[in-house]
């Protein structure tokens, strides 16, 4: 396989076009399993219907590991808001629109959400004290459990709109199947790192379309908080603390 352009650039992967579409090349210290777990996770939600980009193949470059996928041209969505901000209502209008839609689908084989945010919060003793994970347990066990497809890290980034104004959301490495006010919350961080205010209006077009009440998004956001801080694209431990710390005062 020949790699062409970088396309982005991660401390622990890189993303190019090859002749075949988009590769992630990642670096040898990425475990073996995950790049095959994204693969999988990807093939699953080309099997709901979802009409995302499809994955071609898992291959070795180089003694690296590459993830192919099929090339979807056109701009991502965070281009685009940030290129067009007059044009913001309706990008977040559609932005939500397809967050529900791949909320519709279900996926019975996919890992359960709850589980491995409980995996994630047992897995960082030495970040969040006892008490504080022994209540972010508590209240996830409190919540109920859900079966709706859930991208996991749905943002602006990892949607791509084609020149003919079709929608397509790549990077599923962390899709799993929960609730989709979990999701939600996820979604509002990465907005609230940047821009409070849009993370509010992401949240009341959400809440609107989906029915939702805020609260019950409110509640998870320390449970996802928490979760974040396990993932190597961490949004800062500091940031992220400040929403865990919102647990004590509910
Ligand atoms: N199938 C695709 N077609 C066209 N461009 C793509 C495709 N997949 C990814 N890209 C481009 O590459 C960028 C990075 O890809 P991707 O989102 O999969 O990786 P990432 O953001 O590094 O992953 P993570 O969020 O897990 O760190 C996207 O924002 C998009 O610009
Ligand atoms: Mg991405």
């Amino acid at each position: 396989m020949k790699l062409e352009n970088v396309i982005v650039e991660r401390p622990y992967k890189k993303v190019y076009r090859c002749e075949e579409g988009i590769a992630k090349v990642f670096e040898p210290s990425h475990p073996k399993a995950d790049v095959f777990n994204e693969a999988l996770n990807q093939a699953r939600v080309e099997a709901t219907g979802l009409d995302i980009p499809k994955v071609i193949s898992v291959s070795e470059i180089d003694g690296k590991w590459a993830l192919v996928v099929e090339y979807k041209e056109g701009k991502t969505l965070e281009d685009l808001m940030n290129e067009h901000p007059e044009n913001m209502e309706t990008y977040m209008d559609e932005f939500v629109n397809l967050q529900i839609q791949v909320q519709e689908k279900t996926s019975p084989l996919l890992n359960q959400l709850k589980d491995k945010l409980a995996r994630q919060i047992n897995g960082l003793k030495d970040v969040i004290d006892a008490t504080t994970r022994y209540e972010l347990l508590t209240r996830l066990d409190s919540m109920p459990t859900h079966h709706k497809v859930c991208h996991g890290d749905f943002n602006p980034s990892n949607v791509i709109v084609s020149d003919d104004g079709k929608f397509y959301i790549v990077d599923w490495a962390h899709v799993t199947q929960g609730n989709a006010s979990a999701d939600a919350a996820m979604t509002y961080l990465m907005f609230a790192l940047k821009d409070k205010a849009l993370a509010d209006t992401y949240l009341d077009i959400f809440c609107k379309k989906s029915d939702t009440a805020k609260q019950y998004v409110q509640q998870w956001l320390p449970i996802i908080a928490a979760s974040a801080l396990t993932r190597k694209d961490a949004m800062g431990k500091d940031f992220l603390m400040q929403w865990i710390d919102i647990i004590d005062y509910q």
